[in-house]
């Protein structure tokens, strides 16, 4: 796959429902772009937890007393971040503290709410935010058709990587089952649940005119979409 050249800055956000493939379409934008870096919230928390930052140690304090670690938490995380980066200026005096023009990267794992955009278009003005659209009856079909060997964790799907025999383990012929959690009942609530709580962080983006749909029955039909769009706006 050909890389390609951002001649301006990206700042990325990625919106879709579980099971619609978001962390295959940003594995690929990172190789793609290879400017562009990943800010993953769940990973910053789990490595400022592990190296006892001062944050990392409320964070955990948090979660350790069956709490969510605070919005303003996750935030100082991201700011934190960013600043080491040389991303953002080191003081916190200015209220409206200046990105770099040469700061690309995709933001993982925040904001999940219209609140959590809110604050943090205070200080990252997130330009391009990515809605992937896959037909819920499809994202299920795709979850019915998924076998696992429980033993060693392989997975089959009667689609498009099935088994050699029907219902066997292609290495030890052992038999195929289906993951509790994957009935249909638990995905249709998902991704109920997911629409419910996506709608404001959308209309946000939308309002904000950096919102663009794109649709597609599986990622290879996406990917190709995402990074024409991005080309066209940023290379
Ligand atoms: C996507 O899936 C829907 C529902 O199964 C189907 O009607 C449609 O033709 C598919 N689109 C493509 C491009 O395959």
């Amino acid at each position: 796959m050909s890389m390609k050249q951002l001649k301006k800055a990206a700042r990325i956000i990625l919106i879709g429902a579980p099971g619609v493939g978001k962390g295959t379409q940003s594995e690929r934008l990172l190789a793609r772009f290879p400017q562009l870096a990943s800010i993953s919230s769940g990973d910053l928390l789990r490595e400022n937890v592990r190296r006892r930052t001062p944050l990392g140690v409320q964070a955990e304090a948090a979660m350790q007393s069956g709490n969510l670690v605070p919005d303003s938490m996750i935030l100082d995380l991201i700011s934190s971040e960013l600043k080491s980066k040389g991303w953002l200026p080191p003081s916190q005096s200015s209220t409206m503290p200046s990105i770099s023009s040469s700061a690309s990267f995709i933001l993982d794992g925040f904001p999940r709410t219209a609140a959590q955009a809110s604050s943090l278009d205070k200080f990252v003005p997130v330009n391009f935010v990515v809605h992937l659209l896959t037909p819920p009856s499809v994202i299920l079909s795709r979850i019915a058709s998924r076998w696992v060997h429980e033993p060693s964790g392989r997975v089959y799907n009667t689609e498009f990587n099935t088994p050699k025999v029907p219902g066997k383990d292609d290495v030890t012929g052992e038999p195929l089952t289906q993951r509790e959690d994957d009935s249909i009942e638990t995905w249709t609530q998902r991704l109920r649940k997911f629409e419910e709580t996506s709608r404001a962080l959308l209309e946000h983006y939308d309002r904000r005119g950096c919102l663009w749909r794109v649709e597609g029955n599986t990622s290879d039909e996406i990917s190709p979409k995402l990074f024409a769009e991005i080309e066209q706006r940023f290379c």
